[in-house]
């Protein structure tokens, strides 16, 4: 079977190396945080429940070129939905679309919608129901420039929302890209790891979720697979155990700050709904030793009206605290990259939020 993964634009090779990990098989990078891969049914229990940098796992059935929407009718149309969706389940078509269309992604659900139906009710003579809020079954349809992706949703909500985060910061990172910063950090297990500008502490989490193997716990009974008869269900829960089972206990040495004690607080909290245990502190970064063998942080950006200048000498101070340290590399997300003076040793750009995003890497 293939399928097809998605992630956030950019790290898509840390998540081709994390899926050769964790299935053993070699993705294709598709392009615009897509991969696909020819694998076994059991990877898609594995990548839902152990991936900490996918987005979205879809049992693909059509990837093709379309001209407008009557060849996304005609592409639908053709699928034997039959196989996957059974009479009595309802059903909804998810679709979004990047680049220059003369439709809306409203009008792609509408069409595609229009074709499950169509397609079903020839093959069973049964209408399928839609249920656009809880449907039981996902029809996927991302459409890139004229590239048109057909799938069934085997996730539901996105996987970076990984069900921990009880205290919400107002800018926080997605934690597939956390996890993405850790392992461009390079860090293993026994070294220690500082994350100056802390937030709500998702980066020190999604490290702490990595080395102790802990798999999405929070999220077992919300995958859309569960809904889908077609899948062996009795062994993905065997698989279920038999993760659970590899969970490491480990001390590690992790730790936070944040000059807000409000955020660190939040910090505490969100990291004991994860069930990993971090070190977070109040301090103020351009002051606090860095001293661990690996920095990975998250710089705020300034987007506020007024607050450029403060930003530019927050900066200017981290760097100068940043030379004092002992740390053998730091990786830093900001979308304020020219704050540095000191040119990166390697600079990854990626799409991330309203601004152009840009993951520096400095050897120590
Ligand atoms: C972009 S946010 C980090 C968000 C975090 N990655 C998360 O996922 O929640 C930047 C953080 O830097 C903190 N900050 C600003 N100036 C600081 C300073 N001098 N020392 C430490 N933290 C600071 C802010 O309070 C804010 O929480």
């Amino acid at each position: 079977m293939e399928l097809l993964l998605t992630t956030e634009r950019g790290i898509e090779e840390v998540a081709a190396q994390e899926v050769r990990e964790l299935t053993r098989r070699s993705p294709v990078i598709d392009g615009g945080g897509r991969l696909l891969l020819r694998g076994e049914v059991e990877d898609i229990l594995t990548l839902n429940y152990c991936s900490n940098s996918l987005h979205r796992v879809v049992l693909l059935l059509h990837r093709g070129e379309v001209q407008d929407l009557q060849d996304i009718y005609g592409a639908v149309r053709r699928l034997p939905f039959e196989e996957y969706i059974s009479p009595g389940q309802t059903f909804a078509v998810r679709a979004s679309r990047m680049g220059e269309h003369s439709f809306t992604s409203m009008d792609i659900a509408r069409v595609a919608g229009q074709a499950v139906i169509d397609s079903y009710a020839s093959a069973r003579g049964v209408r399928l129901r839609v249920n656009l809020d809880t449907p039981e079954v996902v029809v996927r349809i991302e459409l890139r420039q004229r590239l048109c992706y057909v799938g069934i949703d085997t996730t539901g909500e996105s996987l970076h929302r990984r069900g921990y985060r009880v205290y919400q910061h107002p800018a926080p990172l997605k934690p597939s890209i956390c996890h993405a910063l850790v392992r461009i950090a390079d860090w293993s297990a026994e070294e220690a790891l500082l994350d100056p500008f802390c937030g709500s502490g998702t980066i020190c989490i999604e490290a702490a979720r990595y080395a102790l193997r802990m798999p999405n716990q929070l999220r077992r009974d919300s995958f859309l697979f569960w809904n889908l008869g077609f899948l062996p269900l009795e062994r993905f829960r065997e698989l279920i155990r038999r993760f659970d089972a590899r969970v490491l206990r480990q001390e590690l040495k992790i730790r936070g700050c944040d000059i807000s004690p409000k955020h660190v607080a939040g910090a505490r909290m969100n990291a004991e709904r994860a069930g990993v245990r971090v070190d977070f502190h109040t301090c103020d970064a351009t002051r606090v030793p860095l001293d661990s063998d690996r920095i990975v942080t998250n710089l705020p950006y300034g987007l506020r009206m007024g607050s450029v200048r403060k930003i530019r000498r927050l900066y200017r101070e981290f760097e100068r605290n940043l030379s004092s340290g002992s740390w053998r590399r730091a990786v830093i997300l900001t979308a304020r990259p020219e704050f540095f003076s000191r040119e990166p040793d390697r600079r990854i750009d990626i799409v991330y939020g309203r601004l152009p995003t840009a993951i520096l890497v400095f050897e120590g």
